[in-house]
């Protein structure tokens, strides 16, 4: 079978194209000629760059995807969103926060806007519900917003779906911001490490690394030894 026999439609920008099965949207359009600036990151699905909505055939439902996961089907009508508008928040995660439901209400007045239609729930592309975590932020629950919103790959849509007009990434951001610095029991073994950075113990072992040959860093990087996240060596 050759690669014509292969090719299917798909609308882009309101014009037809005809592009191979098996790609996704990403490559097809790359096929195409196409040329990516932006909304294009680390085509692994990770980075959240690549945000795009489409119908498809006589459906009337509203898809969204990440254009380097999603495959194209037949008669798809796509365009993609290299960037949702979130206003700029500016704050600072410190001590002084001593009543972080009122920084939170202050910072995304919007958050009191959520109807709870779930709009947002049927966008994200990681499975994720910003319908709960933004409820679970609005009660105080920092760990249950942290933990639900931990996924989050700020693609932004489902603040483009969002009925009261939130940007629950961002919300989901403070959170996870506010919950890592202040509420969460730090792991002493980090605490450890970061006070040995700061006293400059690791100073002489940089330089002498800036001068070691190629060979000799290629042989210490495989004789490393690795650190999980309890703090023991293997
Ligand atoms: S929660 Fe929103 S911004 Fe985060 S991955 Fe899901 S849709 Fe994207
Ligand atoms: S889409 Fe917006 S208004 Fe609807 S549940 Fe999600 S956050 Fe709330
Ligand atoms: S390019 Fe990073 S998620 Fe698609």
């Amino acid at each position: 079978m050759n690669v014509e026999e292969k090719l299917i439609p798909i609308y882009y920008l309101g014009q037809r194209y005809d592009v191979p099965a098996g790609l996704t949207i990403m490559t097809a359009l790359e096929w195409l000629g196409y040329v990516y600036t932006h909304g294009c990151g680390c085509r692994g699905g990770a980075c959240g760059a690549c945000s795009t909505m489409y119908r498809v055939g006589g459906d009337y439902k509203l898809h969204a995807g990440l254009a380097c996961q999603t495959m194209v089907v037949p008669g798809m009508t796509l365009v993609q969103i290299p960037y949702y508008p979130r206003p700029v928040t500016k704050y600072s995660i410190d001590e002084k926060i001593t009543d972080p439901s009122q920084v939170l209400l202050r910072l995304f007045p919007a958050i009191q806007k959520c109807v709870g239609c779930g709009a947002c729930a049927r966008a994200c592309p990681q499975n994720l519900r910003p319908i709960d975590y933004v409820a679970a932020a609005l009660r105080g629950q920092w760990q249950a917003a942290a933990d639900l919103s931990f996924d989050c790959l700020m693609c932004g849509l489902c603040a483009a779906r969002c009925t009261g007009e939130l940007v629950p990434h961002s919300i989901a951001m403070f959170v996870r911001r506010y919950y890592a610095k202040l509420v969460r029991i730090k792991p002493q073994y980090l605490v450890d490490r970061s006070n040995e950075i700061k006293s400059g113990k690791f100073v002489p072992g940089v330089k002498q690394l800036a001068t070691t040959s190629l060979e000799e860093l290629r042989r210490l990087y495989d004789a490393r030894s690795f650190e999980n996240v309890d703090g023991n060596k293997h």
